[in-house]
């Protein structure tokens, strides 16, 4: 079945989530989603990946590489304006199975437990849980303030995930990757939406 998501990425460390996240979509979920890149999202890439990217759409183009502009695309992909508040993810008639933050800064997550709403990120995790869609939100933040988790407390009571960025170590990565896969499965899985990016749990490998 086809899904449709919105995605953002926000400030917080940990941008390799959300290529993988794209990435997983683009290559295995039939269906459309809607990009929201907020301003220091771009920057936080730009120092993490050692990339010099000046808008929303070189970074997209960046992560889906040749996937981005094929002619039948399995997942396709819209960018919207983070200033844009009258975007269509804006609004609760534009019918959705869910919104991921990833990462998702203490800033965004700050604003959308308190109901504020002022770029398109924002306005549209808040319109999400009061359509009651699904919110997964992947913070990052080391150590955490207790306004921090009273943020995410306030987030979960409103009907959220909080999601964050802990990858599992137990699969035994072997590599930023993996760690990246890791986590964009667990945003799937908490959308509904089951893909094989690692080995499960117990699972034994041809090679054992
Ligand atoms: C290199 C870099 C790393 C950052 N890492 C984090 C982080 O891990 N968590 C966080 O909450 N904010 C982090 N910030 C700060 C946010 O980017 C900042 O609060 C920003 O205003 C968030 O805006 P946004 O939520 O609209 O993207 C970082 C900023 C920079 C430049």
């Amino acid at each position: 079945m086809e899904k449709n998501l919105i995605i953002a990425i926000t400030g917080a460390s940990g941008a390799l989530y959300a290529h993988h996240l794209l990435r997983a979509l683009a290559e295995h979920i039939p269906g459309k989603s809607r990009v929201i890149i907020s301003p220091a999202g771009l920057r936080v890439c730009n120092e993490e990946a050692g990339t010099r990217f000046q808008n929303s759409e070189e970074y997209l183009d960046w992560i889906l590489g040749s996937l981005r502009h094929q002619s039948d695309p399995l997942h396709s992909f819209e960018l919207e304006d983070y200033r844009d508040i009258g975007a269509r993810s804006a609004s609760g008639s534009n019918h959705h199975d869910g919104m991921a933050i990833v990462p998702c800064s203490m800033k965004t997550l700050a604003s959308i437990s308190h109901g504020i709403t002022q770029n398109l990120v924002e306005r549209a995790a808040d319109v999400t849980l009061k359509e009651r869609r699904p919110l997964v939100v992947v913070p990052r933040e080391a150590p955490y303030s207790l306004i921090h988790l009273r943020n995410m407390t306030a987030l979960t009571e409103a009907g959220g995930i909080v999601l964050p960025a802990s990858p599992g170590f137990y699969q035994k990565p072997e590599s930023l990757d993996d760690l990246g896969r890791f986590i964009a499965a667990r945003v799937l899985s908490s959308l509904g939406i089951q893909v094989r990016l690692f080995r499960p749990w117990l699972e034994e490998s041809s090679e054992d």
